[in-house]
């Protein structure tokens, strides 16, 4: 994870800078820092552990805060070294001439470090990062760096917890000679010499003293764009960073290594060698990131739903056929299985699509974790289609098991809310959500727009594999028209589902259980209770509660329980009976009109009655309500969870 700006230009970079950090701050906020170059060759890094907002009151009490039309920033989520100041990006060469933001891990760090050290660099912190900054060093000096240059002084000061440093030096060039008109690109070439001795994941940017004007961003396995002015050019992790000054991007590939200047970027591989990349115009608003009154993205996005559901289903629904063109880059008579791949809420998700593509395209269905996958030995080739499902479309273990899917020769399809992500550049095929921009750092309208691309995906296989007959066809078409009314219901019950997270915010620990369905939305509403209201909750189908986890329940612990129509209903009902004669308070979400249920329960959630294969959508909402208004009563960090990132980009 861990979000990275970068900017060159005529105007100063610190606001620009301090604002992409902010909308990137989803990917990490355990520190951030900046780094300018000043119009007087000055190189400033100013850094601070904790949220932006630390490092902003830091330099607005600073008499003379970093400045200067080139820069670069970071907001950290750490893995290698806890979120100090010290750990805090930029990180930088002995002499402070260098500077360097990374997202990713250096997996080859530690033999790295020690070699390095051997040639006598110093190492001032615990990140895997460090050691690209004197490796770079090395390239570009061609010699090993003092910690005082022979012409001028380094001068590191510490402010508190923040620390500062600057240089104070004249223009030089590697080993020593002045720059040249081609010190940009030498400089590019260090940067691809260094980064050709690391193994692992990154997307970095860094800048030399040297150099005003002049950034070098590489990228592998994690995601970095450049952002296209007129005389200025900007770096980021994720669109959202750049919209307020350009709607012209580049993605970068996996192995680029782009040379960005004020007049344009170039791109090369590893080797140098060009390597040409086709800019994108992005249509969808700045504005669509923004909070819009409400108090939290989380519930905007929440109160998005019935919206973004819409979105997701226009154009899909052709009268009464399902129009998905993406899938003809698949072979899809030649599929004899599917194995969808996720982690976290996207993996309930495509928990559900099994049971729907087992229900309509009767195709044997498995349901893999990433991180587990990718170190196995799946039995995958060219007749198992593997999905994807990956809001973010840059999760690393779902790219890595993509990676092994490839390699076993399956084809990939990607369902992903993020274009031109990763995942969708190695896919055959990819399934948008377009539920537009989602910035609270839990997932809310990408769950359910994710339920929806995997509806439509199920009954037209089914379709297509004479199953699912035409007439199925157009009663799903019909219901799903009718979803977003029913999720505005459903969001409408906000009150009573206020009233019990209120009254049941001080518990510390909750069951969530449900059956069929209900099972993975059970497990989506645990995890989203636990995300962002550190709650203990474990989600459970309901028939398994009484194989072990039945003697955690106690009057302490309340059950939340999924009872809405299904064919498993009287079941259900059973375990609540056996759930009640524990002495557990029961809450249940039950559909309109299911009066019977409230003998066995202190609460009832209505939601409006739909067909079974429907219900995640309301159920789910009502879950995300209910986890929004707890969280809220404890006064947590609803959009931005302690140690949670929007995007998990290592592994
Ligand atoms: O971007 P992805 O959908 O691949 O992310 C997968 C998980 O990291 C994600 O769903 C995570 O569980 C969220 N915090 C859920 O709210």
């Amino acid at each position: 994870m861990c979000g990275i700006v970068g900017y060159v230009g005529e105007r100063e970079a610190l606001p620009i800078l301090m604002d992409g950090l902010a909308r990137l701050e989803y990917r990490g906020y355990d520190s951030a820092g900046v780094a300018l170059l000043g119009s007087d060759g000055r190189l400033r890094v100013a850094k601070q552990e904790g949220k932006l907002a630390r490092l902003r009151a830091q330099l607005d009490a600073r008499a003379e805060p970093p400045s200067g039309p080139t820069g670069l920033g970071h907001t950290r989520w750490a893995t290698h070294g806890p979120p100090t100041t010290i750990n805090a990006h930029p990180h930088h060469d002995e002499d402070g001439r260098l500077v360097l933001v990374h997202n990713g891990i250096i997996e080859n760090y530690a033999p790295l470090r020690e070699a390095l050290r051997a040639r006598g660099h110093r190492f001032d912190t615990e990140t895997d990062t460090e050691v690209l900054v004197h490796l770079i060093e090395e390239a570009w000096y061609g010699r090993v760096a003092t910690t005082a240059g022979a012409d001028g002084t380094t001068d590191r000061t510490t402010d508190g917890d923040a620390t500062s440093v600057t240089a104070d030096r004249g223009l030089r060039g590697p080993a020593g000679s002045p720059i040249g008109a081609d010190g940009p690109s030498r400089f590019a070439a260090a940067v691809r010499a260094a980064l050709r001795q690391v193994e692992g994941a990154y997307a970095l940017v860094v800048m030399s003293e040297d150099l005003p004007g002049t950034l070098v961003a590489a990228r592998h396995f994690s995601p970095l764009v450049l952002g296209l002015g007129e005389g200025e050019q900007l770096v980021a992790s994720d669109i959202p960073a750049l919209l307020s000054h350009t709607r012209r991007v580049l993605l970068l590939e996996d192995g680029d290594v782009a040379l960005v200047e004020r007049a344009g970027v170039t791109v090369t591989d590893l080797a140098g060698q060009p390597q040409a990349r086709e800019a994108l115009t992005v249509t969808w608003d700045a504005a669509a990131a923004e909070k819009g009154g409400y108090a939290h993205f989380v519930r905007k996005e929440i109160d998005e739903q019935p919206g973004a559901l819409a979105d997701t289903l226009r154009g899909r629904l052709d009268g009464d056929r399902i129009h998905l063109p993406e899938l003809a880059a698949l072979d899809l008579d030649a599929i004899r299985r599917i194995c969808v791949v996720a982690c976290g809420t996207s993996l309930y998700a495509g928990m559900l699509a099994r049971l729907m593509l087992e229900r309509w395209a009767r195709l044997p269905v498995e349901v893999a974790i990433a991180s587990e996958l990718r170190y196995g030995d799946p039995v995958l080739g060219p007749e198992s289609l593997v999905i994807l499902v990956s809001q973010s479309g840059e999760t690393a273990d779902t790219l890595a098991a993509q990676r092994l899917a490839r390699a076993k020769g399956a084809p990939t399809l990607a369902v992903t809310n993020s274009v031109g992500s990763s995942i969708t550049r190695a896919a055959d095929a990819t399934l948008y959500l377009q539920v537009g921009p989602e910035i609270g750092v839990v997932a809310t309208k990408t769950f359910t727009g994710q339920l929806a691309v995997l509806t439509l995906l199920a009954a037209e296989l089914g379709r297509r594999r004479g199953h699912f007959d035409a007439a199925r066809v157009a009663d799903l078409a019909r219901d799903l028209r009718a979803l977003p009314e029913a999720m505005t219901l459903a969001i409408a019950g906000e009150p009573a589902i206020r009233a019990a997270a209120e009254a049941l915010a001080d518990r510390r620990s909750m069951f969530f259980i449900g059956r069929g369905f209900n099972h993975p939305v059970a497990l989506e509403a645990a995890l989203k209770l636990k995300e962002i209201s550190y709650i203990h909750a474990e989600g459970y189908p309901a028939g398994e509660l009484k194989h072990g986890p039945i003697a955690m329940l106690d009057p302490s612990i309340p059950v939340f329980a999924f009872a809405t129509p299904a064919p498993t209903y009287d079941k259900l009902v059973s375990n609540l009976e056996e759930v009640r004669a524990r002495g557990a308070e029961l809450v249940v979400v039950a559909g309109a009109g299911d009066t019977d249920i409230a003998r066995l329960a202190e609460r009832v959630l209505y939601v409006p009655v739909l067909r079974e294969e429907l219900e995640p959508f309301v159920n789910a909402t009502v879950a995300q309500l209910f986890a929004y208004h707890a969280a809220v009563a404890l006064g947590r960090d609803v959009d931005q969870p302690r140690n949670l990132a929007k995007s998990v980009t290592v592994e």
